[in-house]
């Protein structure tokens, strides 16, 4: 898909289709107001009549518009001019797009990157409306032998902007998106992959992938046999009862050019987790392929991060892991002694996130961070507590935790934070070793991170928890992407890019 911005009128567009928008009630948008003058009343007497009311969404395609050059118009509900906030504005996108995918047209020039959006500028507004479209386009069908794919599809859109000063804001809002989406995109490929296609060494490929195709990107892989002699011995206990050997993939991407301090991302990548010996209820065991999402948003990140050449040192880690039953497998009762030199009892072989994240965690303090922030579809209480909608935030460090609100605010990818107080702590008491691995029926999202706190004294640390938003299930199952769109919003945050005005 291609996309460019241009400031002109309406009118004066030759295109397959121009998309303008129309407020609730049968109120005009400014553009569609011009056009109306121009095709004298044509469109306000279709309002009059009763054909499009504005509701948020609605559609009208009208053909041969007189007086108009395109050959189509269409006319997009927007609701009340008074009420339209972010949310709205990227369905009203989606909408568009899959309308605009449907009517044949191949191009579109879309009017709806002028309309108000509260406190929102041009540059958010081009780049939501890139995501957006990117997002609504997406189709993981690399596994069909018959695929489906639109007659016609849509194949190029311009976005106006209301002023020729604002088109290098339009143009630097595309290139971001651009970059996002991509790292969006891998997101969604590695994570909508089958366990036995993805399993940890697919996860390292792609790792290696990256290394391939960017210069200042290298890549290392640390396999089973150095994870042992770095005493990674709850990481390694994980992966104990899978054939697929365990895998971390350490990125590297210098782009300060310095030695300045890298910041880390940490992904836990269970690229199937059946619960182990603690086995999970079969329904719906198959999106536990999903449970290596935290890895596939940081390689995503990192991919959008290489694409963006910003100017500055990250380490993307992927914690490859695959957590199987088997008369191999470590059980409940289980002590294991994890890299840090920590005891942890095993009460359950299903929470196993955490015992993959705090070696992994352990091994990054080699890197002497700035900061480091993991990312892990970690618990089913997240869900219960936050649903699809938010990404819950964990930190120690409220400087870091209000900087990746920021950036969940800035992107719409959001995130809610959550507590993270001693209190909670008590719930991982082991009679047999330093802790447990499982906090008890209440809070488990923040037990979950309390036993990650354990492992990170020594950094500034943020958590993740991405359980409910790193994947859809039901009828529309598929990756989100999520959090690619935060992460790099912070990462470009922390380059010091100009964004906006
Ligand atoms: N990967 C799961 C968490 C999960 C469950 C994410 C459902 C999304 C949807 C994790 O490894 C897990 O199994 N957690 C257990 C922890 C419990 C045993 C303390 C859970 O949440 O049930
Ligand atoms: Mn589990
Ligand atoms: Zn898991």
């Amino acid at each position: 898909m291609e996309f460019s911005v241009k400031s002109g009128s309406p009118e004066k567009q030759r295109s397959a289709c121009i998309v303008v928008g129309v407020f609730e009630p049968r109120r005009l948008s400014a553009i569609a107001e011009q056009l109306d003058e121009i095709s004298e009343g044509y469109i306000s007497n279709l309002l009059r009549r009763g054909d499009l009311e504005g509701k948020s969404g609605q559609m009208l395609l009208l053909h041969h518009v007189p007086n108009i050059l395109s050959e189509r118009v269409l006319l997009v509900g927007c609701g009340k001019e008074r009420e339209l906030d972010e949310r709205q504005y990227r369905q009203i996108i989606s909408k568009t797009i899959s309308t605009l995918n449907e009517t044949g047209s191949m191009e579109a020039v879309c009017f709806l990157s002028e309309l108000h959006v509260k406190g929102r500028d041009t540059y958010w507004k081009v780049r939501q409306a890139i995501e957006a479209t990117q997002d609504c386009l997406y189709s993981f069908n690399s596994l069909k032998t018959r695929k489906e794919e639109p007659r016609r599809p849509l194949r190029k859109i311009v976005f106006n902007v209301p002023t020729r000063r604002e088109l290098p804001i339009g143009e630097r809002a595309i290139n971001h998106a651009l970059a996002i989406a991509k790292g969006i995109t891998s997101c969604k490929n590695v994570a909508n992959m089958p366990p036995n296609i993805c399993n940890p060494a697919y996860l390292a490929e792609q790792a290696q992938m990256l290394d391939s195709n960017y210069d200042n990107v290298s890549t290392k892989i640390v396999n089973e046999e150095e994870m042992a002699e770095l005493g990674m011995g709850s990481y390694l206990a994980v992966g104990r009862g899978s054939v697929n050997e365990s895998l971390m993939s350490i990125i590297k991407y210098d782009g300060a050019g310095d030695d300045s301090k890298p910041l880390v991302l940490v992904g836990k990548g269970l690229t199937f987790d059946s619960g182990g010996i603690s086995l999970k209820p079969g329904a719906g065991m198959d999106e536990m392929k999903y449970d290596m999402g935290g890895a596939a948003g940081v390689l995503g990140a990192m991919h959008a991060l290489a694409e963006l050449a910003l100017p500055i040192n990250v380490i993307g880690i992927l914690a490859g892991c695959e957590n199987m039953p088997s008369s191999n497998a470590y059980r409940p009762g289980d002590i294991l002694t994890t890299m840090s030199g920590q005891t942890v009892e095993v009460l359950n072989t299903d929470a196993e996130g955490r015992l993959v994240l705090c070696d992994a965690l352990t091994y990054v303090e080699r890197f002497d961070p700035e900061l480091v922030i993991d990312v892990a579809t970690l618990t089913g209480a997240c869900v219960v507590a936050l649903g699809g909608h938010a990404t819950a935030l964990f930190s120690s460090h409220n400087p870091l935790a209000h900087e990746l609100l920021n950036a969940s605010e800035q992107s719409g990818d959001r995130a809610w934070r959550m507590p993270l107080w001693d209190d909670y702590q008590d719930q991982l008491e082991s009679p047999f070793a330093d802790f447990t691995n499982l906090g008890g029926k209440e809070a488990g999202a923040i037990t979950a991170a309390c036993f990650l706190s354990r492992f990170t004294k020594k950094y500034n640390w943020a958590h993740l928890d991405i359980a409910g938003t790193a994947w859809r299930g039901g009828k529309n199952k598929g990756s989100t992407g999520r959090p690619v769109s935060m992460l790099t919003q912070f990462l470009l945050n922390r380059s010091g890019a100009e964004q906006g005005e």
